[in-house]
């Protein structure tokens, strides 16, 4: 442990402190889901409404996923989407199977009291389709706070570009340091600057990724012959600094403690009528 780890993480158990490192030095912890029962309902549910919508039968999950692409147009795409998305978020249990996914891992990285994002987010790249690519960005430079993490949550398996990319840390920091020279290159001039640096994310069904969204991210062209669905969703700790996304309209307290609530409602006397 460095000085530093000791002043701030001395009291966590061992295998705390080593989740928060690779954290802090890779930006991203790639961990196996907490619950598979869960995770198995999530990608079902996400089958069950795209194949009823599309008003076709899907046998395998998998398949029905992987090969979505062939089922829909680029044009239906978004409105299925936006569907899914709707119809996701409007099931109650679907939150907190998502946050049963990652529990343990969150309370180590972020807090036990946590704020999650009001609406889950769920990402479709059909193979070739460069009709909802996400640019290389940070989410702070975009208004978010700096005390998000974001768990992205893979129904297939992802690779090569049917993935995502992330800059790690120190890559980052040298970014910002040099960021003037740089700040009227768009974003593709961007991304190919710092495409030798990219860590590409290797994540199979399963498994969750949590990665720290203040470094650049982004995702490419789907070249693979397979469909990505991924979900991602925000969590910081309830008490730490808001971005643009505040408490309320954009995140939900969902793990509060008895002595915050307390707090939170606690009224002094009043000492004059
Ligand atoms: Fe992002």
């Amino acid at each position: 442990m460095t000085e530093k780890e000791e002043l701030h993480w001395g009291f966590l158990p061992e295998e705390e402190i080593l989740s928060s490192s690779e954290f802090i030095e890779k930006g991203y912890l790639i961990v196996d889901v907490e619950s598979n029962d869960s995770l198995k309902e999530i990608r079902h549910t996400v089958v069950d409404i795209a194949s009823s919508y599309l008003g076709v039968s899907a046998n395998n999950d998998v398949e029905f996923l992987n090969d979505f692409h062939t089922a829909v147009t680029v044009t239906e795409l978004n409105d299925i989407r936006l569907h899914l998305i709707r119809s996701l978020n409007s099931e109650k249990w679907f939150r907190k199977h998502y946050w049963t996914l990652v529990r343990s891992y969150l309370e180590t990285l972020v807090g036990n009291e946590l704020a999650m994002q009001l609406r889950i987010n769920l990402s479709i790249q059909l193979p070739g389709d460069d009709s909802s690519l996400l640019p290389v960005h940070s989410d702070v430079w975009s208004g978010d706070s700096p005390f998000e993490a974001v768990v992205w949550i893979p129904l297939v398996d992802c690779y090569g570009t049917k993935s995502m990319y992330i800059l790690p840390p120190e890559k980052s920091e040298q970014l910002s340091a040099e960021f003037s020279q740089h700040a009227k290159k768009s974003s593709e001039e961007l991304f190919l600057y710092i495409e030798p640096n990219v860590n590409w994310i290797q994540i199979q069904y399963g498994k969750a990724l949590i990665f720290n969204q203040n470094l650049p991210h982004g995702n490419r062209l789907n070249q693979e012959s397979e469909t990505r669905w991924s979900l991602n969703c925000r969590f910081k700790s309830v008490f730490s600094p808001y971005g643009d996304k505040k408490l309320g309209e954009y995140f939900e307290p969902i793990t509060l403690r008895a002595a915050s609530f307390i707090g939170m409602n606690y009224r002094y006397p009043k000492t004059t009528p």
